[in-house]
């Protein structure tokens, strides 16, 4: 698990009808322990009714700001909609440090951002570190239902007007035909267009992309980029959810041995091939990293020194990663009979 302490709210403002920005107030003695790059997300823990929850946010805020995460109310939402409705300044809530592998990567002078929704939560971050702290230009698509619940809107707007010779917006609306801006989905069509802007100054293979939003479109548009010729390494993408997990179904049978290593102790289990990695620990008691158990936030990482398993999933390490030994705990299946996993050296 990640660790977590203790921290007052600050602020609440509410960005929309449906959304909110919830920012912490950090200890000094905590403060190092707080520090994080844009793109990172922090975890929250809280009772709701008797039920430990946790959830993860993304962190919006740059980072000489109070940290900040956006919080939109999901249809069903246990924790969104407590924090939506039920927090007030000054509670006390259970918040982990930050992790999280979404972050600006590589050198290239030119940062394109694909949002969709409150996708655009680490995308914000993102955007702040990139105008106020380097000479880098950013194009950004961002595709809402309608002007109305279109999260951090007037930041956006501001941020525009300060930055008009590096900072370069286009809006897609999806429910109503808003003047001068686009209606529609974006889709693995229409992507090339989109990234069309009247300013262009960037050549697409060239610049950096980073896609948050559903899975669906994610999917589809990294595969569409990727096909245009755009390289893997320079397109970045995070989901909030997927729907990867239920899909986990391993053709090995029989047990396997596996031993573990976190925090400096090992301990070795008993456990059947049929378990992902990561509930084999926790089954035993053993305190492996691990956030969404969906393949999608990288919590889990270990590195796999003896043995071999199988990830049917993977949005998070690289192919070379993977050739190092990483591995997601909770997207690993073991083939062979016995499994050395290290948490400690990833
Ligand atoms: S716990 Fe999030 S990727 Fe495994």
């Amino acid at each position: 698990m990640a660790n977590f302490h203790n921290l007052n709210i600050k602020k609440i403002v509410r960005e929309t009808a449906d959304s909110v920005v919830i920012s912490f107030e950090i200890p000094t003695e905590l403060l190092t322990k707080y520090e994080y790059s844009a793109g990172q997300y922090i975890s929250l823990m809280l009772d709701i009714d008797g039920v430990e929850t946790i959830r993860d946010y993304s962190i919006c805020s740059h980072i000489d700001e109070d940290l900040s995460v956006g919080v939109k109310k999901l249809k069903n939402g246990l924790m969104s909609s407590f924090l939506n409705s039920s927090i007030k300044v000054g509670d006390s809530i259970k918040v982990s440090e930050p992790r999280g592998r979404f972050t600006i990567q590589g050198n290239l002078n030119c940062i394109i951002a694909i949002a969709a929704g409150s996708g655009i939560t680490p995308i914000m971050s993102m955007l702040k570190q990139v105008l106020l702290n380097t000479d880098k230009n950013f194009y950004l698509v961002y595709s809402n239902k309608s002007e109305k619940t279109t999260m951090f809107l007037s930041q956006i707007k501001e941020l525009k007007n300060q930055f008009q010779s590096r900072f370069f917006v286009k809006f897609v609306f999806t429910s109503k035909d808003v003047a001068s801006h686009h209606f529609g989905r974006i889709t693995e069509t229409n992507i090339f267009d989109m990234l069309k802007f009247p300013e262009n100054k960037f050549k697409l293979l060239q610049s950096s992309i980073y896609i948050c939003g559903p899975e669906k479109m994610i999917d589809n548009i990294s595969l569409s980029l990727e096909k245009g010729g755009l390289l893997k390494e320079n397109i970045s993408y995070e989901l909030f959810s997927s729907s990867k997990k239920d899909n986990l179904v391993s053709s090995e049978s029989g047990d396997v041995l596996v031993t573990f290593t976190v925090d400096d102790f090992t301990s070795k289990v008993k456990s059947s091939k049929k378990k992902t990695i990561l509930d084999t620990a926790l089954d035993n008691d053993i305190d492996a990293p691990y956030s969404c158990n969906g393949g999608v936030c990288g919590s889990c990482i270990g590195k796999l020194t003896k043995g071999e398993v199988k990830m049917l999933n993977n949005t998070v390490l690289t192919e070379s990663e993977i050739e190092d030994g990483l591995i997601l705990a909770c997207q690993a299946l073991a083939v062979s009979d016995e499994l050395d996993i290290d948490f400690d050296d990833v």
